[in-house]
């Protein structure tokens, strides 16, 4: 299957707007009720933003634990009160294991924000897509083959007046932005090989008092693989999402090794990847991730070589190309100086320090304009990327598109979630 045909697969998908009216009116101005499921690190982080750069207003909150939903409460009143608007009203505040489906049902809600664990994004998705709401979504879409494709089969049934993203705000990001449009112009002429790292600290234990097995393991999803999908799907994934974009392709097959080397805590995501990814044009893409230990080893960002030079976009540091069409990043915006720090909830002070406002901007247009967006299946298409060089990893071979596509690969949540009821 060809890319055109991977993306039909997910109706009008990918970056395409669709001219329709919006299913609720806005005025230019008027908010956006935003319903956050999930009030961790990167839920909450991202809230705040939409609630500091958009017209978007909290106005609900979800979550599995009751503690999570009682942070989120006096974080987001405490916002909201600074923004000069009203308190969350406590019938819109939900926990258990039915909170989304609670929050999917409530009618002050225009868009859902999904910032759960990977595991439970395509669940969460149908549940929103299907109440009619508007819907901001956490990468990966997915964390196994089987999730990908029923996500394929939901881009299908978002409407034209729905607006759907998935949350790659890499490509945002001011600097990042500006540099794709002139290497998807052909800056470097015919393109040789790519070359890609994430390296990262670990993701740090959260403890809860009493927290049995099944509750120390949800809380501590990033180190399981069926509930983040590895740090191949969970992190590394935004590195592969500028790949495929830049490329404007997916890969055709991927070798890969890795392991757990370092990592002694509990869980079984490796903390070291070597992949390599043949794209169409025997284009290859070198990526190498690591995630383990202090917060010192973090670096992150793509190397493109072609025929007329050489392109770098890394998180922290110069984004320029060099050669003919040499190019550089010119910052008129931030003034803040370039740290190579790592933020666990994606909120860069470095090259990405605008792309969460950006990205979210252009969001919130998409709804006010009725011009919406589905990200769906552009986001399958990553997901799977990452996937094709997890079972590559996994399985010590060459695994093709097509392999990766017919394998049944399922992931198991492994406890009943009513026990947090
Ligand atoms: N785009 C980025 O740069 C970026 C950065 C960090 C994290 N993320 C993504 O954001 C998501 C959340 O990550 P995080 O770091 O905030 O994790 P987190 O553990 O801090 O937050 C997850 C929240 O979801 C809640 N939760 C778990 N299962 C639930 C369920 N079934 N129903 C309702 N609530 C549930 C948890 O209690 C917790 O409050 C992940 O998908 C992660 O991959 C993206």
């Amino acid at each position: 299957m060809n890319r055109r045909q991977f993306l039909q697969t997910g109706a009008a998908c990918g970056l395409l707007l669709l001219k329709s009216r919006t299913a609720f009116s806005y005025q230019a101005n008027s908010a956006v009720r935003l319903g956050l499921l999930g009030c961790g690190n990167r839920g909450t982080t991202v809230s705040t933003s939409f609630s500091k750069s958009t017209t978007a207003q909290v106005v609900a909150l979800a979550d599995i634990f009751p503690d999570k939903l009682a942070l989120g409460r006096t974080h987001f009143d405490q916002l909201n009160a600074s923004l000069g608007r009203a308190a969350i009203d406590d019938k819109m505040l939900f926990h258990g294991p039915h909170a989304f489906e609670q929050l999917a049902s409530c009618k002050d809600v225009d868009l859902i924000q999904i910032s759960t664990p990977p595991f439970f994004h395509v669940q969460h998705l149908e549940t929103a897509v299907a109440a009619g709401k508007h819907v901001y979504c956490e990468k990966p879409v997915g964390v196994d083959v089987a999730q990908a494709k029923h996500a394929l089969e939901i881009a299908k049934r978002v409407k034209p007046t729905q607006s759907v993203d998935v949350g790659f705000q890499v490509r945002s990001a001011p600097p990042i932005a500006a540099i794709a449009q002139k290497l998807q112009a052909g800056a470097l002429g015919k393109i040789a090989a790519v070359a890609g790292n994430y390296n990262a600290p670990a993701a740090e234990e959260k403890l809860h008092p009493g927290a049995s097995p099944d509750e120390y393991r949800l809380r501590n999803w990033l180190w399981y693989t069926a509930l983040s999908g590895d740090i191949l799907v969970e992190q590394n994934i935004h590195i592969i999402d500028l790949c495929n974009w830049l490329l404007g392709a997916h890969p055709l097959k991927a070798t890969a090794t890795g392991g757990r080397n370092i990592l002694t805590h509990a869980g079984d995501c490796w903390d070291n990847y070597q992949v390599d990814f043949t794209y169409p044009n025997d284009v290859h893409f070198a990526f190498a991730s690591t995630q383990f230990g202090g917060g010192g080893a973090f670096d992150a960002g793509l190397n493109m070589f072609g025929a007329n030079g050489s392109a770098a976009i890394p998180y922290s540091g110069p984004v320029q190309i060099v050669g003919p069409q040499a190019w550089a990043w010119k910052d008129s915006e931030n003034t803040a100086p370039a740290a190579a720090t790592f933020a666990a909830n994606g909120s860069f002070n470095d090259n990405l320090a605008f792309a969460d406002r950006d990205k979210e901007r252009t969001f919130i247009e998409s709804i006010t304009s009725g011009q919406s967006h589905n990200q769906v299946a552009a986001g399958v298409e990553t997901a799977l990327s990452c996937m094709l060089g997890r079972m590559a990893g996994y399985q010590k071979r060459e695994v093709t598109w097509e392999e990766l596509l017919a394998h049944g690969e399922t992931y198991k949540l492994g406890m009943n979630l009513d026990q947090f009821a």
